[in-house]
């Protein structure tokens, strides 16, 4: 939440932090600003609430004066309403000094009043302005905004990253960070620091992660890292692996809509070799891990909201080939009630952004108590990935979209593939079976295409349902975890009321819900399925409809058991019990961003959302 651009170097630096806003705009869109060092010893800023576009009118109105050192960032509000005030950046030391801050300052509110003793006066309701003045003090008594900053920082509780600039050090930027994300990015005769390296990626594919507790100094020539206590320290370098058109929406009229043409390409991009055509899957990161000995007794996945759906579907999956007995977990819940983690537990973290702070505690509550940790993320140099034991990329590409689409279909093929590798380790499956689902596999992304075509049919559905108020979702199997991603993406994107239910649980409550007129999606499972899931979910579908629901089922093309109960049916193409889930899921995806575009919503940022989820 928010995002955070810091430059040093040649070019106009207006340009180069309002270009890394835009592309940070997903994590947060309450409010933007800018603070610019200006040759010559003084400094601009400017700051709005709204959109980043609110800023840039008011900046082509009244163009700042140019300089080469600057920071900017973009709001998602939590101390104060998104006011232009609250806005960062806040200035200090007579408006000599610019700081922004993502995270929350938890001491702030003692902080404060300490500083308003001392006669000190804020101009927000922000926790981020206490930062800023005592980084003004501090720059009074030392001159040096590092050594001002590590002042500070030794001062805060919670969780932040702080960026600030003072007109008296022109070619500086310090940064500090503990518990939120930092990314230092590495040019020639430039430098460059932001949330995430899509800040940058337009000028460099060097960069380096920031380590917990870490103070940097960027100058054009230098990148200098210390710690809180100023000792030298080090960070990771790392190649970023796309470059900038693949953050730019291309002609799309949404990153959502880019996204979801997409899938196909990320599921192959997440197989891409690591499993051969025998079905041999290679994991080099699980390797090094097994290999530090110790059986794995039980694998718990911590994750929130699309990634916990990715996370049920892996845990099926894995519990069926490897036999380990796998849960999933809600990160936030997780290390509240004291679970029983020990080294023969492997705890797998999902996470897109690697920086979602629920699941960062959780795998760090995981890490104290001794268990093996595996990160499956798509960013890289994200902080849940640098802490755990192994990470799984999924090379997905980036995920602008506030509505994750894309990562959740990488996301389960990662899991799956543990599945698959953890199996074969312990032989728990067999070869011909690992050689049916390489097959399986393999025919993805194809079919994926053909989901991905059904667009048009979508849309002329969400175009009749535009003043629905209420839609359902029904699944058995790995059809529920498709169920909850489908009401999930209704509820972010249309702002509609819509569940997921498990098919089973109907009779148990929620069946009551049913009155005539009701939109219920049905996720069928195929007909060839051994189990006997398909004839029940056609009964579930016979009871509702009875009640009056209007039914769309997503079955397997030719599926002549469900014509006859469904209003509409979208065909699968034909695929086995654990593909099933990715092909449904496709125009569940495009229904949420359609009906969103059907009811003039935005649906790249809906409302009181952010991408990536920095607080607790
Ligand atoms: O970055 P993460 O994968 O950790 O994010 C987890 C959730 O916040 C995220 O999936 C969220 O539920 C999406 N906006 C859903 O579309």
């Amino acid at each position: 939440m928010c995002g955070i651009v810091g430059y040093v170097g040649q070019r106009s630096a207006s340009e180069v932090v309002l270009g890394g806003l835009a592309r940070l705009e997903y994590r947060g869109y309450d409010s933007a600003g800018i603070a610019i060092v200006v040759p010559g010893n003084s400094l601009v800023s400017h700051k709005k609430a709204g959109k980043l576009s609110v800023l840039r009118d008011e900046l082509e109105a009244n163009p700042l004066a140019q300089g080469t050192t600057g920071i900017g960032h973009t709001r998602w509000a939590t101390h104060g309403p998104p006011t232009d005030a609250n806005a960062h950046p806040h200035l200090a030391d007579g408006g000599k000094l610019a700081l922004i801050h993502n995270g929350i300052i938890e001491n702030f509110d003692e902080l404060k009043s300490e500083l308003q003793a001392q006669g000190e006066q804020f101009h927000s309701d922000t926790d981020s302005e206490v930062a800023a003045v005592m980084l003004g003090r501090a720059f009074h008594e030392t001159q040096d905004l590092t050594l001002a900053m590590r002042a500070v920082v030794a001062r805060l509780e919670g969780a932040f990253t702080l960026l600030g600039v003072h007109q008296d050090q022109p070619d500086v930027v310090v940064g500090a960070r503990r518990n939120s994300p930092l990314v230092v990015g590495l040019g020639q005769g430039e430098n460059f620091l932001g949330s995430d390296v899509a800040a940058f990626v337009a000028y460099t594919d060097k960069a380096m992660a920031l380590g917990q507790d870490q103070i940097v100094t960027i100058t054009p020539d230098s990148v200098t890292i210390t710690t809180f206590e100023g000792d030298p320290a080090t960070a990771a370098q790392f190649d970023i692996d796309w470059d900038a058109s693949a953050a730019d929406k291309g002609g799309w009229s949404s990153f959502m809509a880019k996204e979801i043409s997409e899938e196909p390409e990320a599921v192959a991009n997440t197989l891409r070799g690591r499993i051969s055509p025998e079905g041999t899957v290679t994991l080099p990161d699980l390797d090094s891990l097994l290999d530090q000995g110790g059986e794995i007794t039980r694998i718990i996945f911590i994750a929130c909201g699309t990634a916990a759906y990715a996370a049920m579907l892996g845990a099926y999956a894995i519990e069926k080939w490897s036999g380990i007995a796998t849960t999933v977990e809600l990160s936030h819940e997780f290390r509240y009630r004291d679970p029983a983690v020990g080294p023969t537990t492997l705890v797998v973290s999902v996470s897109q952004s690697g920086e979602t702070m629920d699941t960062l505690m959780a795998v760090r509550y995981a890490a104290e108590k001794g268990a093996k940790t595996l990160s499956i993320c798509n960013t890289q140099g994200a902080t849940i990935p640098r802490e755990s034991d192994a990470v799984l990329y999924t090379h997905a590409g980036p995920e602008v979209a506030v509505a994750s689409t894309k990562a959740f279909l990488s996301q389960v093929i990662a899991a799956y593939l543990l599945g698959l590798y953890l199996g074969q380790h312990n032989g728990h499956i067999s070869a011909a079976d690992s050689a049916l689902l390489a097959k399986d596999f393999d025919a993805l992304p194809g079919q994926l295409q053909e989901m991905v075509e059904t667009g048009g049919r979508i849309k002329e559905l969400a175009g009749w349902m535009a003043d629905t108020r209420s839609v359902l979702y029904l699944g058995r199997h790995v059809g529920y975890p498709v169920a909850l991603e489908g009401a999930l993406k209704l509820k972010e994107l249309a702002y509609i009321h819509a569940e997921g239910f498990a098919a089973g649980e109907l009779k148990h409550g929620p069946i009551a819900l049913i009155e005539p007129g009701q939109i219920v999606f049905v996720i069928v499972p195929s007909p060839r399925d051994p189990s006997s899931l398909h004839a029940k979910v056609v009964s579930n579908i016979q009871e509702i409809r009875a009640r009056g629901a209007r039914v769309i089922a997503l079955a397997e093309k030719g599926d002549a058991a469900v014509l006859p109960h469904a209003d509409e049916v979208i065909a699968l193409p034909f695929a086995s019990v654990f593909m099933e889930p990715l092909l449904a899921v496709v125009p569940l995806h495009i229904f949420g961003m359609e009906l969103a575009a059907a009811k003039g919503l935005d649906i790249d940022q809906p409302r009181n959302l952010a991408k990536s989820v920095t607080v607790e």
